[in-house]
């Protein structure tokens, strides 16, 4: 169904709505949040930025205040005023916005929300909560302050100590840094960098990674030298191995499965550009309409294919791929920090189905690498049971899978590198390299 605003525009009304979208109707930050933001100024759009996903940060003490403050839940038409109220809640406790415009503003955003009967309503609580400076009463429960839902630090707890987890959590809560990954096809990193400085942009490099520069400042990246020109990508860091450990070389045939929007893809082809194929294969039509623009801005070429990965028959020509990248669909615990909303988008339950579902994908793929191929399984993830256990139960299914060891402590029980969040300031990632020998 198409996302519709409502009809007037109002900087606090259109924040709400956003809330509302991605905790009531379960949309992502990036369908809700571009439609909200294209009718404001880059200044406003940046604020409903920054308090919608402050919101998502703080959600569970957010919603603990209001539990307290709102006798009775709202219902229908009005239950929208409920997200309005976190924000106002949000504004009062976590930001620098002036109280008296958090209040009045929070209560002039109930006509556009269609509820304007209920301005007194908001007008109330805002000042309770003011009156009785609630913003000084944090709950002490670690799972409010965790600022994640019950279930995912659950899931952590067998895995990880209570020291990694508290890191993990703390770094889950700060906002990422931004990445760029340097066109060696387009641009050198000096010359991209020289022009960084010309224009003010601080940076750092990366020991780790050759194309990587990481931007110390916040910065509006389509005004960034060499955007249109296709001089680099926005990429994490951890997202800058992909290539890297595939290691493709000239002549080869890649596939590059679940690859939209082509962050990896064009990685690949940067690295690569003699490549004999790259087939990009998705199976979301919008997904890969960004990773046509993106290869194009690039000025790169890929073979692109809309399909379902698993349905081998419908896409596959017959002949064997040299290398093949599965970046899988997985829970994206490792990227909560880059987008809050997926805490509360993901939910226990999913975690059972993206096992099987990278389970099946690994099996389909498997027969389509050659003798000697190398099949890279990568994802966003930092539950073992998506990346080690699933590596792990994969090299007990297969004589002719090996582990080709990525880092120096690896075995077939602990197969692969797993990526914590916040790690050298990357993102949580996981990576497996598996090789196929004579069966
Ligand atoms: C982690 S994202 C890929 C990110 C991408 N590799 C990049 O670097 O830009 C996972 C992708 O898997 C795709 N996907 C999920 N299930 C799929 C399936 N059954 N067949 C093909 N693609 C699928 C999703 O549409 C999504 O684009």
């Amino acid at each position: 169904m198409k996302l519709s605003l409502p009809r007037n525009k109002d900087l606090r009304g259109d924040a709400a709505w956003v809330i509302y979208q991605i905790l009531e109707a379960g949309k992502s930050s990036r369908e809700c949040l571009n439609i909200a933001q294209r009718r404001h100024t880059s200044k406003d759009s940046a604020w409903i930025q920054e308090m919608t996903m402050g919101v998502m940060r703080q959600l569970p003490q957010l919603q603990l205040w209001l539990r307290a403050l709102l006798e009775q839940p709202l219902k229908g038409k009005n239950k929208i005023i409920e997200h309005l109220l976190l924000l106002g809640l949000y504004q009062l406790a976590f930001s620098r916005v002036s109280e008296h415009a958090a209040v009045s503003e929070t209560v002039n955003a109930c006509p556009q929300l269609g509820s304007p009967g209920l301005k007194a309503l908001v007008n109330a609580i805002l000042r309770r909560f003011q009156r009785e400076n609630l913003a000084h009463q944090l709950s002490s429960d670690p799972i409010v302050a965790s600022g994640l839902p019950k279930w995912i630090v659950k899931a952590l707890q067998p895995h990880y100590s209570q020291e990694q987890i508290s890191h993990i959590i703390e770094q889950t809560n700060t906002i990422a840094p931004v990445w760029l990954r340097v066109n060696q096809q387009q641009t050198t990193v000096d010359n991209f960098t020289q022009s960084l400085k010309a224009h003010n942009v601080e940076y750092r490099l990366s020991d780790d990674h050759p194309d990587a520069v990481l931007l110390l400042s916040r910065t509006d990246i389509p005004s960034l030298p060499g955007y249109i020109q296709g001089w680099f990508s926005v990429q994490d860091g951890a997202a800058q191995y992909a290539a890297r450990y595939l290691n493709p070389q000239p002549g080869e045939r890649i596939l590059d499965c679940c690859a939209a929007p082509g962050g990896k893809t064009s990685h690949i082809l940067e690295l690569a550009p003699n490549l004999n194929a790259c087939v990009a294969l998705d199976n979301e039509a919008s997904r890969l309409a960004r990773l046509k623009e993106n290869i194009q801005r690039l000025k790169l070429e890929a073979t692109v294919v809309h399909a379902d990965a698993i349905d081998t028959d419908t896409w596959w020509d017959g002949n064997l791929f040299d290398r093949i990248l599965l970046d899988a669909p997985c829970s994206a615990t490792g990227v909560i920090r880059r987008h809050p909303d997926i805490r509360w988008l993901r939910k226990a339950t999913d975690i059972e189905r993206l096992v099987s579902l990278q389970q099946t994908m690994l099996d389909k793929l498997w027969p389509l690498l050659k003798e000697g191929g190398t099949l890279l399984y990568a994802t966003c993830s930092i539950l073992p049971q998506e990346n080690a256990q699933q590596i792990s139960r994969f090299l007990a299914r297969y004589d002719d899978a090996h582990l080709d060891a990525i880092t120096r402590d690896e075995t077939d029980n602990h197969p692969g590198r797993q990526i914590l969040p916040g790690e050298q300031q990357m993102d949580g990632f996981y990576y497996a390299r598996l090789v196929k020998s004579a069966s």
